[in-house]
């Protein structure tokens, strides 16, 4: 299958650089900027390299490739650094800006004359666009054989190309969404140039992947431990889908945190999945009894993390598995680059402080005995997975759910109580939601990135009838983001919250007050504990 490789020398977009390749039917890979460009990562699948941009500058800190990049033959693109990098190392000057060129700004390209290469480089740009850029450093001096295609409305060099080689540079990044035709940016040197054909797809994946567990696990059992999460249930579909069903252990823990009907949802769409060995641990009480009495967010998130270890240990160990039995894992692309496990190391780091590391994840990692069938794909590409493989809408597209569940949504001391009227209130909020049409035509549901509720320690004051009622106050939580790590409030229409908010105190008897939490993460985090 054909492959562009890319190098990533830091910046915010190398993710997006890779996503949007892949949208476009071709297999990417990131891999750090100063990686040896030795023949096992040059392999004949690669097709063309893309330098990725980077908040460095080239004649400070800003880290070089492999020098064999420009003797291995293949098309390049840098973009944004990486077109600086090409022009400083083969050459040409590179030098500070008066005034960094940051944002919308408007690029005019010369068609006219250079090789058929170039040619076909150059068909994928309109004559004018508005491009995206970020730089504070710009080419004073191109590089020996390079020739400009493209100027910025500022008046600095925007497209160059060399004339015999296949070398292009852009100073702005088509990736991002605001660089108008960015995909036919990146479609012209994908195709056009490094003439790949689009042979990424989920049902190649699986084909792939079918080889590749069959090579690795034979018939020898294969355990995955489901959250009831997207991840976990999309490899749990793949692992059905490409193994022997009676090989394929599937292990899901209920905390007696999970939302309204969650378990027996997981249940009935692993079963419709063909799951034959499927264990389902119910250990609400065990969980309850451990956080008696405790109030304080990391402990109880501790004690959560402990009991969730001790249980899937014990657990495991009474399905009593043969020793070379395989642990499978829902890890996903980016949670490969976040761990620094050799693939660019130098992106930037978007979550995951979160999940506890286990001992046994640990052993089976050093027995070599780790599968991880979702492990090139990106988040959006998971759900497309699931989809392909018939997981139900409902899991496919549902909103992150932290590990601990309900227990860091009900601040202070969690009872069963608690978890029960936190469920029925939540399962009517995001049912509101999913019912609800917001301003672009999709459900509330699909323009929120995650909603939930919280469930505060305080009772306040109201009337039901004529009676005086004394019920809990809930928080409503509902933001947008990209990837967790910052959020905005979700702007709700106001007759939306209120209707909600009346549902609400009008069904769960427990409820007496609906509040809106509108802080920004940062300051706030986007869970409450
Ligand atoms: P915070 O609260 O840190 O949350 O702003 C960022 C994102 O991570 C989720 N989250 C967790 N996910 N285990 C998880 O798998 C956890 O312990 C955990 N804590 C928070 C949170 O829901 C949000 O999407």
């Amino acid at each position: 299958m054909d492959k562009i490789l890319i190098l990533d020398f830091g910046s915010q977009t190398t993710q997006l650089i890779g996503r949007r390749v892949r949208d476009l039917g071709v297999y990417t890979e990131i891999i750090p900027g100063d990686a040896t460009l030795d023949a096992g990562v040059i392999s004949h699948e690669v097709k063309g390299i893309i330098l990725s941009g980077s908040p460095e500058s080239v004649y400070d800190t800003g880290a070089a490739p492999d020098k064999k990049v420009y003797d291995c033959g293949l098309p390049l693109l840098g973009i944004c650094y990486g077109l600086q990098r090409m022009t400083y190392d083969l050459g040409g000057k590179v030098e500070p800006l008066p005034k960094m060129e940051y944002g919308r700004i408007e690029v005019k390209i010369q068609k006219n004359e250079g090789s058929d290469k170039i040619q076909k480089f150059l068909n994928g740009f309109r004559d004018s666009f508005t491009a995206w850029m970020s730089h504070g450093d710009t080419l004073t001096q191109l590089a020996p054989g390079f020739k400009q295609y493209g100027t910025s409305g500022t008046g600095y060099p925007a497209v160059a190309a060399h004339e015999q080689k296949p070398w292009f540079g852009l100073q702005f990044h088509p990736e991002v969404t605001h660089c108008e035709g960015g995909d036919e940016i990146l479609g012209a040197f994908v195709f056009g140039v490094c003439g790949c054909t689009a042979g990424w797809s989920m049902e190649h994946y699986i084909e792939e992947l079918n080889q590749s567990l069959k090579k690795r696990a034979g018939e020898n059992p294969v355990l995955l431990l489901i959250s009831g999460g997207v991840d976990s249930t999309v490899a749990g579909a793949a692992l059905l889908k490409t193994l022997k069903t009676e090989q394929v252990h599937l292990m899901y823990m209920d905390t007696g945190f999970m939302r309204k009907n969650e378990t027996a949802a997981v249940r009935a769409n692993l079963e419709k999945l063909g799951a034959k060995n499927l264990h389902i641990i119910m250990c609400e009480d065990e969980f309850l009894s451990a956080l008696k009495g405790k109030g304080e967010p990391e402990e109880k998130r501790r004690i959560i993390g402990d009991l969730f270890i001790t249980i899937q240990e014990r657990e495991v160990a009474r399905l009593g598995l043969p020793e070379n039995y395989f642990l499978a894992q829902g890890t996903l692309y980016t949670d490969l680059i976040e761990s620094g496990k050799g693939i660019g190391k130098k992106a930037h780091v978007i979550k995951s402080h979160h999940n506890v590391a286990s001992p046994l994840v640990d052993a089976k990692r050093k027995a070599g005995k780790i599968i991880e069938p979702l492990d090139r794909l990106y988040k959006d590409e998971v759900r497309k997975l699931g989809r392909f493989l018939g997981v139900d809408e409902e899991i496919v597209g549902r909103h992150p759910f932290p590990g601990p569940g309900l227990a860091v949504r009900i601040i202070g001391e969690v009872t069963k109580e608690k978890c029960d009227v936190l469920r029925e209130a939540d399962a009517i909020f995001i049912e509101e939601l999913k019912k609800r049409r917001g301003s672009s035509g999709k459900s509330l549901y699909d323009e929120i990135w995650q909603a939930f509720s919280v469930l505060l320690p305080i009772r306040s004051v109201g009337v039901a009838g004529d009676v005086r009622k004394y019920g809990w106050v809930l928080a409503l939580r509902a933001i947008t983001s990209t990837d967790g790590m910052t959020a905005d409030v979700y702007p709700f229409e106001t007759r939306d919250l209120l209707e909600i908010s009346t549902r609400i105190t009008n069904s769960v008897k427990d409820i007496g007050r609906v509040t809106y939490d509108i802080s920004s993460k940062p300051p706030a985090t986007i869970e409450w504990e």
